[in-house]
């Protein structure tokens, strides 16, 4: 096939200061295997967001016009319930450096928050990327406060301009935190540092004044219905009204340092800056993840709550499509905000969405029901399996708690035919499974003989043989 030429200005070399942001970004196969961590299977789902989100990557490294014109590919992921479409977006966010916020499309459709809210997603969006540059930001300047607040712990202890010789009246404060040592030589600054450093002071009481802004003591509430915008506004107007005021209080000098800390920290970083750098994240490498979209599809009739599922596709669809929106920290654009939707689609199908809507979603992907090998290796395999955090729960309980080969596979076939014969809830059967299983034995402990428990295929048969039996008590119980 012939290659496309890409002219020689679009394509460049990151530069060196782009470099950390080069090597923190993962490669569509990291990310698959940073999910395989915790998701078993659904292998299509999991490149379709690895791929989306190394192209947020590469379109930065595009220069010049064309940049502007490459969009996201939305996502829609289609797949029956507890298969593991919220688990895949709960583990993407922790992954991603990008900012990423998951909301449930369902929310947006509850009586009296028709189409009102739609916009916040954008504004919770910016928010993340605020904490996330803050954060990071933090971290470089970390020793630079904590070195500040050590000075400002010492001279607590020691004002500078005490003469160190000074007779009597000189407070360095005591174990008890009252005072005073009279008489004998004070410990010198030098002294001091190297017993604060030594952490051996960490429990005395010093007295220190911190900066805080006085809190309003209502919360603003948008709940009375009025535009949550002019509600946002009157909040940070008030919070900016509002005097700082220097409060005095009692710590131990182990609280007081971590609090002078993140007092120096907030002087050392500077807040344009950190708003800035967000919302050029926000704009160009936000994440939304839109939970439960099949839940704003209508059935056909045209009357009751289906209008209102429709009207909230009509809303969303500009901020799917690109708009403003404006933020308390300023417009966002959200032309290159990547969304990733995902549904069971059990009553409607993708194509009930608006047309408008289906377009601007245009990779489909279909998640797996799940086999019995499947639930096997979803109850041991992830690195919070149920196995492991049922182990956890017993351990701390002084037991040992094991399963053996033929157990699993037992708990897998109960799973896989209670979810063919009663509802198909996936995955979540094992959470149900389980708990029916170990419930007497967590029930019991703790206990001074119970010390190793070992669970086998037979208990297993043996202990859910009557539920599974009974049809009636497998629907209440399983
Ligand atoms: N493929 C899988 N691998 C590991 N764990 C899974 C998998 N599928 C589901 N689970 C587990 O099952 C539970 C439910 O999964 P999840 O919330 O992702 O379901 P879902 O697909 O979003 O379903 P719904 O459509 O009902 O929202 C979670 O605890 C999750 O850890
Ligand atoms: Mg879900």
């Amino acid at each position: 096939m012939k290659q496309l030429k890409l002219p020689e200005e679009i394509v460049e070399d990151a530069p060196a200061s782009r470099s950390l942001e080069k090597a923190r970004m993962l490669t569509p196969s990291q990310v698959v295997a940073e999910l395989d961590r915790f998701v078993i299977g659904q292998q299509k789902a999991k490149m379709a967001v690895a791929i989306a989100l190394r192209n947020r990557w590469r379109r930065q490294q595009v220069r010049g016009k064309l940049k502007d014109e490459i969009y996201p590919n939305n996502i829609i992921l289609i797949g029956p319930t507890g298969v593991g479409k919220t688990e895949i977006a709960r583990r993407l966010a922790r992954l991603t450096q990008a900012p990423f916020v998951k909301v449930e499309a369902s929310r947006f459709t509850e009586v009296g928050y028709v189409g009102r809210d739609v916009d916040s997603m954008v504004r919770d969006l910016m928010e993340t990327a605020v904490g996330l540059v803050k954060a990071e930001k933090n971290r470089v300047i970390e020793t630079k406060a904590a070195a500040a607040a050590r000075e400002r712990i010492l001279d607590l202890l020691r004002p500078k301009s005490d003469v160190p010789s000074a007779p009597g009246g000189d407070t360095i404060p005591n174990r008890s935190g009252s005072g005073h040592v009279p008489g004998g030589a004070p410990p010198t600054r030098l002294e001091l540092a190297r017993q604060f450093d030594a952490g051996e002071m960490d429990d005395w009481m010093v007295e220190v004044e911190i900066n805080r802004p006085m809190l309003p003591f209502f919360e603003i509430s948008s709940q009375a219905g009025a535009p949550e915008e002019m509600m946002m506004e009157l909040q940070d107007l008030m919070s900016q009204a509002m005097p700082k005021r220097m409060k005095k209080r009692r710590l131990t000098i182990k609280a007081a340092y971590r609090m002078l800390i993140q007092e120096e920290a907030q002087k050392l970083i500077d807040m344009d800056e950190v708003v800035a750098e967000a919302k050029v994240r926000t704009e160009n490498s936000g994440i939304i993840f839109l939970d439960e979209i099949d839940k704003i599809v209508g059935s056909n009739s045209t009357t009751g709550p289906d209008v209102s599922r429709e009207g909230v596709q009509r809303d969303l669809l500009p901020v799917v499509e690109g708009s403003n929106v404006m933020t308390k920290h300023g417009m966002i654009n959200t032309d290159h905000i990547l969304f990733v939707a995902a549904g069971a689609f059990h009553n409607a199908k993708p194509s009930d969405l608006i047309p408008e809507m289906q377009g601007r979603f245009p990779i489909r992907v279909e998640l797996d029901s799940l086999s019995r090998d499947d639930l096997k290796r979803i109850l041991i395999e992830p690195e919070n399996s149920l196995a492991r955090q049922y182990t956890a729960l017993m351990a701390a309980e002084g037991v040992k708690l094991e399963f053996t080969p033929d157990a699993i596979d037992e708990i897998a076939r109960v799973a896989a035919d209670v979810n063919d014969q009663t509802e198909n809830i996936g995955a979540r059967r094992l959470h149900t499974v389980m708990n029916a299983l170990l419930e007497d034995y967590l029930f019991r402990l703790p206990s001074r003989e119970l010390k190793h428990i070992e669970i086998n295929g037979a208990y297993v048969a043996e202990k859910l043989k009557g539920i599974v039996e009974n049809k009636d008590l497998t629907r209440y119980i399983l």
